[in-house]
């Protein structure tokens, strides 16, 4: 079977500063990989890599088969919303959009009619808790509610791959608990990979395979 991601040597600098130091990595298809590692190791560098948000200084990626680090800006958008879904750290909600235009943007942004849009963004934001706060901005909505939207947005568009950069770390036990339980069975279910930062050892339990990011590389 074809990885998803296939890393080699991949590296990225800040200024003076080499975060990642020749990242080799790989994940097949519906693997659960939990990435670990101290504050300041690149965890969340690494990630915006992956999903094609920032380019490497050096190395190879390939993703889906793909020569992946070489594309045009445009390429890359075009692979990112077909096949990735981006859970961040801090949320990234559209502040000016309802909680459901949020969730239907990455269809708009795949060409989906407001009507297709709207049908698809309905019941996953349904399932996650959400069908009473769809026309709410996200500031209107509490922590824990914008993080489930942030995950129906990253959801909607059932990614082949999903990163999420410790999604959970700022919600209480309970909320946090709830959204790593439906990110989880949303990308199991369709046997999608899921790759994930976290610093919870709970959850990192559940994962197929744990890897430390330290001094710049994956052990
Ligand atoms: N755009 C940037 N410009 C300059 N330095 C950066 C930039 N982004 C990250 N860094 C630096 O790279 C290092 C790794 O940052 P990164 O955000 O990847 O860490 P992290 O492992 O995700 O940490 P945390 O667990 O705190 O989220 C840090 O020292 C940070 O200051
Ligand atoms: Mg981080």
């Amino acid at each position: 079977m074809t990885p998803l991601i296939e890393s080699e040597g991949l590296t990225k600098t800040f200024g003076a500063t080499p975060v990642l130091k020749g990242v080799n990595f790989s994940v097949a298809p519906g693997e659960f990989v939990c990435v670990w590692g101290p504050s300041g190791a690149g965890k969340s560098t690494l990630l915006h890599l992956l999903g094609l948000m920032t380019p490497p200084d050096g190395g190879t990626l390939r993703l889906f088969g793909e020569e992946a680090s070489t594309l045009s800006a445009k390429k890359a958008a075009e692979m990112r919303n077909r096949k990735i879904g981006f859970l961040f750290q801090f949320h990234h909600l559209l502040p000016d959009f309802s909680v459901l235009e949020n969730v239907m943007i990455p269809l708009f942004l795949r060409g989906e009619s407001k009507t297709d849009a709207r049908r698809q963004a309905l019941p996953i934001l349904e399932r996650l808790g959400l069908g009473h706060r769809l026309s709410h901005r996200p500031a209107e909505t509490s922590g824990g509610e914008q993080q489930r939207t942030a995950l129906a947005r990253a959801l909607v568009v059932e990614p082949a791959l999903v990163l999420a950069d410790e999604p959970t770390g700022n919600l209480d036990r309970e909320n946090g608990g709830k959204v790593e339980d439906l990110l989880e069975e949303g990308v199991r279910a369709r046997g999608a990979a899921l790759v994930l930062v976290t610093h919870n050892e709970a959850l990192a339990r559940r994962a197929d395979r744990r890897l430390t990011l330290v001094d710049g590389r994956l052990i």
